[in-house]
């Protein structure tokens, strides 16, 4: 495409930017303009390798005609409709075949589906609807969500309430009672590790120190990302999740896991839950749903939640919850043309057959200059950095800039390098990505 004249762009004033240091930005900012397949065009006509897709969301790659299409003929024929007391078949439609893939297997499925416009909205609805089960079942005292050290659940109050991320938290009140489990990061005993790390199951734990804290009586559910993505690639110890499970059973306290991330193939399972075997009873997705190309999210449900919230005179409303966009016509269009494509070429398990070539190449930046861990999992790996003195992320946020330049996206989170491509990545890009990174890596030394 031709390159844009930067006097085209617009004045950068009046758009307030999120989770964006807006002035640092605005004083030298870095555009995008278009994409396709495995890579964006910068404003200046540069090509930029997608390291990161887009934020984790564009699983299959960029400008997926399938994708429009299905959007355009949406647009065309139904383009809004509301989903309060009514409906529209292309949700329901959608419903079912997300039901045929959700996580679990066979009759273990959660497969009763709650659509959202986001991962936070995801996030606070699975919340809600945990208290709300806990109530139907008549234990209303269970009012208390447990989150973990080092989470990311969205920006939401319920969200921040239950993640752990210090700066989304310090400056909001949070929900009363929220607590958190220990985060399970522990580069002293699981540094540069392929795949789940061997040490930290004990961590799960930490759920019976809070059960013995506040009584199982007030917890309502326990919140965790199978792997946490946006606070810096988090593996799960191996048998974590298996005892986190054990323990929400022993105490009635639902498990939820956040695949907002995670979910659609990420890993190289339809969701992280399959990869692990460990069942949740509510799954939180968005981004991948989609493909990233219209904001939507989906609560997966397990059978018995449901059922017991679907009690009382069947003209009364179950759930006091939704959203305008709650099944919005055009994002179930593209959802649905996202999982034909997602299933035709396989890409729900792909990331599992490019897993040893893409460990491999990412683990070949051990010995770059301040590297003191790598972690890959799936389709994911996380590069922590030695931070400067007194500056922290400082050093990885160079590093981004300067693979930007050189035509490579990655994402920074304080001196945490993450990188998830799309699902349709080759080996090819694996190369540039640590080739770029790895000169980077020098350069900010
Ligand atoms: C695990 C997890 N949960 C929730 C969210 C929030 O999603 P959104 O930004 O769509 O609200 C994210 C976003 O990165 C996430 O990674």
């Amino acid at each position: 495409m031709d390159s844009l004249e930067k006097s085209n762009t617009p004045s950068l004033d009046s758009y307030w930017m999120p989770f964006t240091a807006n002035r640092q930005f605005k004083a030298s900012p870095r555009m995008l303009v278009a994409a396709s397949g495995m890579h964006y065009t910068d404003i200046d006509g540069n090509k930029v390798l997608d390291g990161t897709a887009g934020l984790w969301c564009v699983n299959a790659g960029h400008g997926r005609k399938e994708i429009a299409t299905a959007v355009e003929r949406q647009l065309t024929s139904l383009d809004y409709a509301p989903s309060f007391q009514m409906g529209h078949p292309i949700a329901f439609e959608f419903a079912e075949r997300l039901a045929a893939v959700a996580p679990g297997v066979g009759d273990q499925r959660l497969d009763r589906i709650f659509y959202t416009g986001s991962g936070s909205e995801s996030v606070d609805t699975a919340l809600k609807i945990a208290i709300a089960y806990q109530r139907a079942i008549g234990q209303g005292t269970r009012t208390r969500l447990i989150g973990r050290e080092r989470g990311y659940h969205g920006v939401g109050f319920g969200g921040i309430s239950v993640g752990g991320l210090v700066n989304n938290r310090r400056v909001f009140p949070q929900l009363n009672g929220s607590d958190h489990l220990r985060h399970t990061h522990d580069l002293t005993r699981n540094a540069f590790v392929k795949g789940v790390p061997e040490h930290g199951a004990e961590l799960a734990d930490d759920l019976e120190r809070l059960v013995a804290l506040h009584g199982a009586e007030t917890i309502a559910a326990c919140i965790v990302e199978p792997v946490a993505g946006s606070t810096g690639v988090l593996l799960p110890p191996k048998g974590y999740l298996e005892r986190l499970r054990a323990i929400c059973d022993r105490h009635g306290i639902l498990l939820i896991f956040d695949e907002v991330i995670t979910g659609f193939g990420r890993l190289g399972a339809n969701f992280a839950t399959d990869l692990f075997g460990v069942l949740p009873d509510i799954v939180t997705t968005a981004k991948g749903l989609t493909n990233g190309v219209i904001p939507m999210g989906a609560v997966f449900t397990s059978r018995n939640v449901h059922d017991a919230l679907m009690q009382g005179p069947e003209g009364q409303i179950e759930l006091f919850h939704g959203y305008t966009y709650s099944g919005h016509p055009v994002a179930c269009a593209a959802g649905l043309a996202t999982l034909d494509v997602y299933m035709s070429e396989g890409l729900l398990t792909r990331a599992a057959h490019l897993e040893s070539q893409w460990h491999d190449a990412i683990h070949s930046l051990k010995s770059a200059p301040n590297v003191i861990d790598i972690r890959t999992i799936g389709l994911v790996a996380g590069v922590e950095l030695s931070p400067r003195e007194g500056a922290i992320g400082a050093r990885a946020y160079d590093v981004f800039v300067d693979c930007f330049k050189k035509g490579v996206l990655i994402r920074v989170t304080g001196d945490i390098i993450a990188l998830s491509p799309p699902l349709i990545a080759e080996p090819e890009h694996f190369n540039t990505i640590v080739e770029v990174l790895g000169d980077a890596l020098q350069k900010a030394a």
